[in-house]
């Protein structure tokens, strides 16, 4: 959602903007604009729709001087997509223009208020341009102290960038849950919602954490609190470069990240699984902790949510412990009943999304501990959790999660085994080849993935369905979760996925010729009941595309198009079977000409609630 960038240096603003603001949009945007200040001369340019026509309108940034000047893609919340609600926002004197992410939630009261001191009049209809005009109404010379005053008297959720016509060689920025970055180079620094935006021009970066206020020239950097403290912060290296974060020679993102995955999850789990035991570096549970748990409650949304479903079967199955999953949205708000001894897992990927950040804040605040599985260092998550499992699938780029949904299954599935080899619920032999299964997970990836183009033409044969049923038992169901989900974010298909043994409980009713019945049959304990449930589809015209194990030649003639994944333990047959889903998402999007890594209305890293 809504990416910020900022720049000030001896260079010319525009260009780099428009740059950093492209490694920005997987963020998920409609709108984009920059806006810069040249010899006291404040210029704003913005527009509704693609980088690419901001690009276009201002050849390239070419057209617009400064060597200051701040830069945003919007996800509209407030207001539709347009050229006047896109920012940067001004005050009215064109004193303070700010971008902003986030939400300010009693943006009415306040925009009374200014209305009220004839600080009008409001052109957008959105929370942010309150801000500029604040700025202004509360604007004393001393721009940190107004800056101060402003944050104190909004509510919400803020990252933002600032420029003051007064002070054109200074660059401020301020955040309140939601991601910003400052980028330290050479006679230039910056500031940005992400690490990709800035990685052509710097490796070193400073965390910015809620409540700090920073204050940028060319050749210096100065950090306060919300007391106007100034702060030392130590600057932190990355050791990726942005080639890491394009695409490759790949057609888009998503396909990367799928081909990425045995990558993935072997640096995941290579150097946490030894010979005998599991370590994870940063994970503050002594074994008599880990064998006193009654329970586990795991907290996410979207596609992490179903990694938790997944893991509530592989720990429900290994560790014999009851396991809670909770979307974040409704958990935050429930008044949520929480005990000890249970361990509350946060999975994000980008350990930015609002609500799960919240949600982990309302567990802590009642005295428990949040063990995180976060994909992005120094994320907010990662930083306030009490332990933190590093997914190390690198920069995922594409909206729709591939990469680090299959390296979070790996966690869950060291953690089900740490667990239920403390807790004694398997015998030593068990755990030993686990361990040996689990190493070897990455290479059966490799497989699946580089086997995965046979769906290709299945995908150009469905296209054009209306509505598509995902179906399974046990953890194929929870499987089922994902890929339905995936397909319907990038195909815009309708699909719904189905406990098989609940369709008769009403969804068979819309099951008629042509509709398509993905069934993952993976299980051998339920084998026989799915089955018999695709047997029930097929009969009321169903198509029916099966994940299957390999050797069961059986399905083969009940369905009309079987994609066989590896052999394995069952417990870990979903790093395998959500493959060829993911494939299969893509592939048809594809054939659709939709805009895979980037599908409408969707975003990243979801930064507000
Ligand atoms: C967005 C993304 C999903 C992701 C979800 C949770 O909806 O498009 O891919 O699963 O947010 O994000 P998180 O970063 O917390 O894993």
């Amino acid at each position: 959602m809504c990416g910020i960038v900022g720049y000030i240096g001896e260079k010319k603003a525009a260009p780099i903007l428009l740059d950093g603001l492209s490694k920005l949009e997987y963020r998920g945007y409609d709108s984009a604009g920059i806006a810069t200040i040249e010899n006291g001369e404040l210029s704003i340019e913005k527009c509704k729709g693609r980088l690419q026509n901001l690009c276009d309108k201002i050849q390239n940034g070419e057209a617009l001087q400064g060597k200051i000047g701040i830069g945003h893609t919007r996800w509209a919340t407030h207001g539709a997509p347009s050229d006047l609600n896109s920012h940067p926002h001004k005050c009215s004197q064109s004193l303070f223009t700010v971008v902003h992410n986030g939400i300010i939630e009693n943006y009415l009261p306040l925009k009374e208020e200014l209305t009220v001191h004839k600080h009008v009049p409001f052109v957008s209809e959105t929370d942010t341009e309150v801000i500029a005009h604040l700025l202004s109404y509360y604007y004393n010379g001393n721009v940190l102290e107004t800056i101060q005053r402003v944050i104190n008297a909004v509510e919400g959720s803020f990252a933002l960038g600032i420029l003051c016509r007064d002070t054109p060689n200074t660059l401020y920025a301020v955040k309140k849950d939601s991601p910003l970055i400052v980028g330290k180079g050479n006679g230039e620094n910056f500031i940005a919602s992400d690490i990709p935006a800035l990685l052509n021009y710097t490796k070193d970066f400073y965390l910015v954490d809620d409540g700090d206020i920073v204050m940028l020239k060319k050749d210096s950097l100065f950090f306060f609190d919300r007391k106007l403290h100034p702060l030392k912060k130590e600057p932190f290296v990355v050791d990726w470069d942005y080639s890491q974060a394009e695409k490759g020679g790949y057609a888009h993102f998503m396909l990367k990240e799928i081909h990425e995955q045995q990558k993935a999850v072997n640096d995941t789990v290579s150097e946490r699984i030894g010979e005998e035991d599991i370590v994870f570096e940063d994970f503050h549970y002594g074994e008599d902790e880990l064998k006193a748990l009654h329970s586990i409650r795991i907290v996410a949304c979207g596609s992490a949510y179903h990694v938790g479903v997944i893991g509530k079967y592989v720990i429900e199955k290994l560790a014999r412990i009851p396991v809670e999953v909770d979307v974040a949205s409704e958990f935050r708000y429930k008044n949520p009943i929480l005990q000890k001894d249970v361990m509350y897992i946060m999975i994000s990927q980008s350990g930015e999304t609002a609500d799960s950040l919240a949600a982990m804040r309302e567990i802590r605040k009642q005295g428990y501990k949040v063990l995180a599985v976060v994909n992005v260092l120094g994320s907010s998550i990662a930083r306030e959790a009490d332990s933190v499992i590093y997914t190390h699938a690198g920069p995922e780029i594409a909206v729709a999660t591939t990469k680090a949904f299959s390296a979070q299954l790996a966690v869950m599935d060291m953690l089900a085994l740490k667990i239920a080899h403390v807790k004694e619920t398997i015998t030593k032999d068990a755990y030993k080849e686990a361990l040996m299964t689990l190493r070897n997970i990455p290479a059966r990836i490799e497989t699946v993935v580089s086997n995965a183009d046979k769906v290709k033409k299945l995908a150009s044969r469905l296209k054009n369905v209306g509505s598509v049923f995902f179906i399974g038992r046990d953890i194929d169901y929870a499987v089922c979760l994902e890929g339905s989900l995936k397909l319907k974010e990038i195909s815009y298909i309708h699909s719904e996925a189905y406990a098989a043994g609940e369709l008769k409980h009403g969804t068979i009713s819309l099951i008629e010729e042509g509709v398509v019945v993905v069934a993952i049959v993976t299980q051998p304990h339920v084998r026989e009941k799915v089955i018999s449930n695709i047997k029930e589809v097929k009969t009321r015209g169903a198509f029916v595309f099966a994940v299957a194990n390999e050797g069961d030649e059986e399905i083969r003639d009940i369905v009309d198009f079987v994609y066989y994944i590896p052999k394995t333990n069952p417990v870990y047959t979903p790093s395998l079977s959500v493959l060829p889903l993911q494939v299969f998402a893509y592939c048809v999007a594809k054939e659709k000409g939709c805009d895979i890594d980037k599908p409408r209305n969707l975003a990243k890293s979801v930064t507000v609630e």
